[in-house]
């Protein structure tokens, strides 16, 4: 098995590069907390924070999808939650993919209840039309078809995350 490269690691970084122009823009003036959501999250996260001009604190979260039948259900158990309160905070979370948008959607739902004085997403890669809530994703890079997408922080049975491009799975 190998990944065929579907987003180069050039087109990745330019991307990043203009995401953190704009949220440095958008929250001028503002301390941001970037949260990650483990694992997929730490490549993006370290790459796009290296683009953001303002000053900036780190959090992660670690989630799970809850049984095999999640995909549909939407349930989803928080096994690292973050260390910081995040109340009055500018709270930006940073994904790899978003697929159906039912971590999101719970992610989402959970932190506001905590709430931060402003909440978005910045996420890499859109699964095209499959999301199945309906979700207001401020920043994203790429949108990829349904393909099965591997590499700079997703992986396949726990490898090829450190491939630094986004790759499609071939025989
Ligand atoms: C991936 C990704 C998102 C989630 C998106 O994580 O990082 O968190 O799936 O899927 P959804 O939109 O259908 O909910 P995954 O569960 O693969 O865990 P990982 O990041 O540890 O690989």
């Amino acid at each position: 098995m190998s990944a065929k490269p579907l987003i180069t690691a050039e087109e990745i970084d330019r991307e990043l590069a203009e995401m953190g122009k704009r949220i440095t823009e958008d929250y001028a003036g503002k301390d941001v907390l970037l949260v990650g959501v483990l694992r997929g999250a730490f490549m993006v996260m370290a790459d796009l924070a290296r683009h953001i001009h303002l000053p900036c604190e780190f959090d992660f979260m670690a989630v799970s999808s809850y049984g095999a039948s999640t995909q549909t259900s939407g349930v989803v158990r928080i096994l690292k939650d973050l260390d910081e309160e995040i109340a009055g905070r500018h709270v930006v979370i940073v994904e790899d993919i978003i697929d159906s948008g039912l971590t999101l959607n719970y992610l989402i739902k959970s932190l506001k209840v905590r709430k931060p004085a402003s909440l978005e997403v910045a996420a890499l890669l859109l699964k095209e039309g499959v999301q199945r809530a309906p979700l207001d994703v401020k920043y994203s890079a790429f949108t990829v078809g349904p393909e099965f997408v591997v590499g700079y922080g997703l992986d396949y049975a726990g490898r090829y995350r450190n491939l630094p491009y986004v790759g499609v799975m071939e025989p």
